[in-house]
């Protein structure tokens, strides 16, 4: 690890506008960060985490004003949404100008947009002043950074600055919304819940992944089913249905408090009383202990279907893919 660490966000947005990389706290998770007017600056985030140049990144500013240049509209739900949600864990994806650069879109003719809400991230983005590109700070498919630290551990060779604004709120990442056809499309659950989204727009679509994959690809080209990838082989089932074999070291996910956790070598409970936002701020970090814990499996609890369960089950189920 070569990179500093600090909280100089003055010094961070220097070296944005100079073209190189900060990785920044956000409410979600840590991200990596870049001018992402600057095609040779993104290509240094593809770079840094080997990041397939067909996944496009998702640009943050601190402004709705600062939407005008990079959007061709902002239609009546975004901004209703925009009003209820930002700053805040929600992206938005909508039709994008010339201006925005082809590598950050992976040639779509959209763009991903979102205010996040850390105050620090906020500072940066408003000290940089301009439009910062920033996919997640981890290496392709890993396991999101929710603190300095991690970043530091995965990519530390990679980048100029760490900007620390301590353990990430939210935990897992924006959700991501499609604003640009007739229905809305939920293309990512994340941190902020579906039911506050339809609360203020109404119905949203959600495209099936196993009817139609050619379709989530053509949507969101980054939603591999193998991401979030801890290297221990992960597993995910009701713990009160297992059969543990002797011999083996498994380590426990759980979401609330178990009753037993005699078979286990490692537990990690997310939240005591099985509150899902109290899970989600904990779920990377207590992957990441569990991968480095030595253990031959890891067993993950599903989570109940709805609020933040939603985005903590999609994780999960790519964490689990071989
Ligand atoms: O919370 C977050 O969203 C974090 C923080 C740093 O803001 N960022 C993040 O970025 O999670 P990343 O690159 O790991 O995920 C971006 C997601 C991917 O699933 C990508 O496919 C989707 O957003 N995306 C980006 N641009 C898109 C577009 N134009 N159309 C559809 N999906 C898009
Ligand atoms: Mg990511």
């Amino acid at each position: 690890m070569t990179c500093s660490i600090g909280t100089d966000v003055q010094h961070a947005a220097a070296i944005l506008r100079d073209g190189g990389l900060v990785a920044f706290a956000t409410e979600t998770v840590y991200g990596l960060g870049a001018d992402a007017l600057n095609p040779q600056s993104v290509a240094r985030v593809f770079e840094a985490k080997q990041r397939p140049k067909f996944d496009p990144l998702i640009v943050h500013v601190a402004e709705l004003a600062q939407l005008d240049s990079l959007v061709k509209q902002v239609p009546p739900m975004a901004e209703q949404l925009a009003a209820a949600f930002w700053p805040g864990p929600l992206t938005m994806v909508l039709e994008k100008e010339s201006i925005v650069p082809d590598l950050v879109t992976a040639g779509l003719t959209t763009v991903a947009v979102r205010i996040p809400a850390h105050p620090l991230a906020l500072d940066l983005l408003r000290k940089a002043n301009i439009p910062v590109a920033a996919p997640s700070a981890n290496p392709f498919g890993r396991i999101s950074p929710t603190t300095a630290a991690h970043v530091a551990e995965q990519l530390g060779d990679e980048i100029d600055y760490i900007l620390d604004g301590g353990p990430s709120q939210v935990g897992v990442e924006s959700t991501v919304l499609q604003l640009t056809a007739d229905a809305p499309l939920l293309l990512r659950p994340g941190g902020l819940a579906l039911e506050d989204i339809e609360a203020v727009i109404g119905p949203v679509s959600i495209p099936n992944p196993d009817a139609r994959p050619e379709l989530t690809a053509q949507h969101s080209p980054g939603r591999l089913p193998k991401h979030y990838a801890p290297r221990t082989p992960l597993v995910i089932q009701n713990i009160d249905s297992m059969d543990v074999k002797a011999g083996t070291r498994i380590g426990l996910l759980a979401f609330s408090t178990p009753s037993d956790v005699s078979d286990f070598t490692a537990v990690e409970v997310l939240s005591a009383d099985g509150n899902l936002n109290e899970a989600a701020t904990h779920f990377f970090a207590a992957l990441r202990r569990l991968d480095a814990a030595g253990v031959d499996q890891i067993i993950a609890e599903p989570f109940p279907d709805e609020g933040l369960g939603r985005a903590l089950n999609d994780r999960l189920k790519r964490a689990a893919q071989k």
